[in-house]
Parts: structure tokens; sequence; C-alpha cells
């Protein structure tokens, strides 16, 4: 077994006797200032990463350091409040090990969420994004190393990876009740530098709507295991360059907190998606 192996079992096996009789459907992975959203779950179960063998813990200011498991609109949900980047020093296989533990739960569904600054002009700040798609630019790749069979292909695809049937749900959705959501492409950068100006001017060249330094390394992984995905990234502030302003983690947090009641109902209205599929 390998030691990624390894570690994955062993922090299921740790949550699977922690979770009991609650059997979570649907990762939720809560970007900076977003976390919020786990501490009104019903029956609820709080589970600090450093409890869990195997696991990683969190290092960023904004994000909490634990997995919540519990139900909220018609689903029973497991949130990382935190979660891993690949600029805390850790590989992109191990920042990616909560998905494939999820995976490993019978977690079929992976809502992820992320404080992303805004690429596309029309764009502003405390805009709410759908994630059509992403452009990995981190420069490396969770799946690099021996390939984890059981969990999918040496050569999976990501032409499809953010799900277009529960996206449009959720737009449709979310016009219906007056919410303007926005969709487009994540770039991730590897941070934890900002981006230059002449960067953005890149990313926005190649397509890219909206910047961010996670999400794209847990995707594939996401993908690689075959689980349905739902990307929404809170742009809190536009890009390097295109405003006057400079760019620091206080306003990253600051901005997600003043839209975090439409955050909410953007995510319920996914889980009542969910709900109502099955
Ligand atoms: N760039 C990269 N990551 C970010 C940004 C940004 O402008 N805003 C929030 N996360």
């Amino acid at each position: 077994m390998t030691d990624l192996n390894k570690r994955i079992a062993e922090s299921t096996a740790y949550l699977q006797t922690k979770l009991g009789d609650l059997k979570p459907q649907v990762g939720l992975i809560l970007g900076s200032g977003l976390g919020a959203y786990a501490d009104d779950l019903a029956d609820k179960i709080i589970i600090p990463y450093t409890e869990i063998p195997g696991f990683l813990t969190a290092t960023v200011a904004g994000h909490a350091g634990q997995l919540v498991a519990g139900r909220r609109a018609g689903m029973t949900v497991l949130a990382m409040q935190g979660r891993f980047h690949y600029y805390e020093g850790y590989t992109q296989a191990e920042i990616t090990l909560p998905v494939r533990v999820m995976k490993r739960l019978g977690i079929d569904t992976l809502i992820i969420t992320n404080a992303a600054g805004g690429v596309n002009a029309d764009f502003a700040e405390g805009a709410l994004m759908v994630i059509t798609d992403h452009i990995n630019f981190s420069g490396q790749n969770p799946l690099m190393g021996k390939n984890l069979d059981d969990f999918g292909p040496r050569f999976p695809a990501m032409t499809k990876v953010y799900d277009a049937s529960l996206r449009q749900s959720v737009l449709a959705r979310a016009e219906a009740d007056g919410i303007d959501l926005k969709q487009g492409v994540y770039m991730m950068f590897s941070g934890p530098t900002y981006e230059t100006p002449a960067e953005i001017h890149f990313a926005r060249t190649i397509g890219a709507d909206a910047v961010g330094m996670s999400t794209v390394p847990e995707v594939i992984v996401a993908a690689h295991g075959d689980m349905r995905v739902l990307g929404i990234s809170c742009i809190t502030n536009m890009a390097a360059g295109m405003l006057d302003e400079h760019l620091n983690h206080a306003e990253v947090e600051e901005v997600a907190g003043r839209v975090r009641g439409t955050f909410i109902r953007v995510v319920d209205m996914a889980l009542e998606t969910i709900a109502k599929e099955r």
C-alpha cells in the first residue's frame, strides 16, 4: 500500500467511527471567509483536523481547520471549514487527500467554493461566479506519481468536470430568486503572492474569468474519482491592475463575509436541487 493510500484508509476509518449513522452524501469545501455555512447544520458533528489520523492541518487565517458533518436542505453533508493549499508547502497529492477520503466515505458530489480575484471586466467585487471550467496554471497536478487505480484511470478526461445539469439548475433557481450569478473559467496560480498586472492580462487573454490559489487540485481529484462537481467562486476583489487598489487577505475575508447571506442561499439551492433528484 502506498503511503497515500495508507493515510486515506486511516482517515476514512477514523471518520467512519466518528460519523456513525450520519452518512454524508455531499462534500463541501468552504473557502476563505465562507466557512460559516457549516455553522448551521443540523445534528452537527465537529471533527478538528488535528484529531484525524493521516490528515493535514490548516495554516491560513480564515480557515478554521475542522470537518463539520450534519444535515441541511434535505441532504447529509460533510463540510471542510478550511482547506489545504499548495502554497503551504504540501504536495498537491497531500492537499487533495480529504477529497479521496470523501469518496471513500461514499460521497458522490462535491460542492467546492473559493475566494477569487475577478478577471472578467464585467464582474465586480462581491459577485458570485459558478465555475464552468478551469485552467490548471499551478505548475503541478495532484495525480502525478503512481496512479490510485481504485479511484480512477491513469489518464482521466477533464472535458466535463463541472456538472452542467447541476450548474444549470442552480443558475435557474438563482435567477428566479433575483440572485445575479455569474459564470466563468477559474484559473489557478500557485500563490502565495497575488498576481502581477501582467499575469492578470495574460489570464484574461487566455480565457480566465477569475483567478485564485486553490480548487483546481481538489476538482481534478474529484473528477478522477468520477464525482459530480459544482464550483462557486466569491469574487472578493478585482484582480491585480484592474482597479487602483492594493490586494490583501483581510479584504478578501471582509468581502466574503459581506456576501455570506447570498452565498448560503446559493449553496442551499444546490443541496435542494440534489435532494430533489434522489
Ligand atoms: N488572486 C488570487 N487569489 C485570490 C484573489 C486574487 O486576486 N482574491 C482572492 N483570492
